[in-house]
């Protein structure tokens, strides 16, 4: 199914991003009476039956995609990812005054400096010396430390985690914002999961916890109670009204991928995807460069630049006019980004490859 627009538009934002046609087509045509109901999903009480139906629902299919083991809670939780980077430590601090935190660009410092307002952050491996081109191998956790954080996939710097370093007893925590949903993971590894779902997922402000039973019960007394752990699993998400309308969406696209073959398809696509991407990078010559180490490179956010920095805004405008929108780097870090998340079709990967080709046959004599 496409979209009714000429030429076709391919989205490369890094979120809110490209959602599945055929889900918001679905959404469009039960947007004025959902299921026959003769009312919208979004003027449907929570409390009712209906909701709490779409909200199991869409609780087990994603059990069932992750293979999430029955000792951790699945929440839904107000707030985006960033609310996650103060509730973390408010939640798992216990009577620990520190925590592990592995900085690898600009989602883990910003996490950084949010959780150093609640505890001691001890730095157990950074990337900053080598300007965050990959991920640190060498850990030094703090035996006191009461978790150990991770940025799984550095929306910002295209870089990723493939290989990560066994914590044993120190539970891990991972921000997944921007590859959850995107490949199989070993969900036993976790202590805690957190991912903002306006990347693979659905619509931004929702964000899904998912934590193993032994971490409840040890929020501080001054946490929020819609952001406390325990009284969120208690109340099955919902201490207050959740967000309806975004857990409906997020269902359809949980269903979308399991139609589409489950996280494995999805692996299996993003890596071919940004193989593509890389590769083409790689052969231009120097004309484009990616500075990340190839082993960390991210299958979600392919992040480059023109050797020719001043041609970059003509690239981006260039690129929009043929329908490839939303490539500008992050504002931190600059050039060009091209997320491909889940619902990325091949066709726009090759579109914006074909776009790249031509680009260089016209302007490599400026480089
Ligand atoms: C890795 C990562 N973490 C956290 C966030 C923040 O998410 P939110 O805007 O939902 O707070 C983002 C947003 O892009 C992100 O990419």
């Amino acid at each position: 199914m496409e979209r009714l627009c000429l030429p076709e538009i391919f989205n490369f934002a890094a979120g809110p991003a490209v959602m599945p046609v055929t889900v918001l087509a679905q959404a469009q045509r039960e947007l004025l009476s959902w299921s026959g109901s003769g009312i919208s999903m979004l003027e449907t009480p929570f409390t009712g039956d209906a909701f709490k139906a779409v909200l199991k629902q869409t609780r087990d299919n994603l059990r069932s995609l992750l293979n999430i083991p029955e000792n951790y809670h699945i929440l839904f939780m107000h707030g985006g990812a960033s609310a996650q980077f103060s509730l973390v430590p408010l939640n798992l601090l216990g009577a620990a005054d520190r925590a592990d935190y592995i900085e690898t660009g600009y989602w883990s410092r910003k996490t950084m400096r949010e959780a150093s307002r609640y505890c001691n952050v001890n730095v157990a491996a950074s990337s900053s010396n080598t300007s965050f081109d990959r991920m640190p191998d060498t850990w030094r956790l703090d035996p006191g430390a009461a978790y150990c954080h991770i940025t799984s996939n550095e929306t910002a710097n295209g870089v990723q985690f493939y290989d990560i370093p066994d914590t044993n007893d120190l539970p891990l925590v991972a921000d997944m914002t921007s590859d959850f949903l995107s490949k199989p993971i070993d969900i036993q590894r976790y202590g805690l999961i957190y991912a903002g779902a306006q990347k693979n997922i659905g619509p931004a402000g929702l964000t899904i916890v998912i934590i193993r039973d032994d971490l409840l019960g040890r929020a501080h007394t001054t946490t929020p109670a819609v952001f406390n752990y325990q009284t969120q699993a208690e109340a099955g998400s919902m201490l207050n009204t959740p967000l309806t309308f975004a857990i409906y969406l997020t269902g359809l696209i949980f269903h979308w991928i399991a139609g589409m073959g489950g996280v494995e398809a999805m692996a299996r696509n993003s890596e071919q995807r940004s193989a593509r991407l890389y590769q083409a990078i790689d052969a231009s010559d120097g004309f484009y460069h990616c500075s990340i180490q190839p082993a960390y490179r991210s299958h979600m956010n392919v992040c480059f630049t023109l050797d020719n920095n001043a041609l970059t805004p003509f690239f981006l405008n260039s690129a929009a006019k043929e329908g490839l929108i939303n490539l500008k780097g992050h504002p931190m870090v600059g050039g060009v980004r091209a997320s491909l998340y889940n619902a990325m079709p091949d066709t726009g990967v090759t579109a914006l490859i074909n776009f790249m080709h031509h680009f260089v046959e016209k302007h490599h004599h400026y480089v």
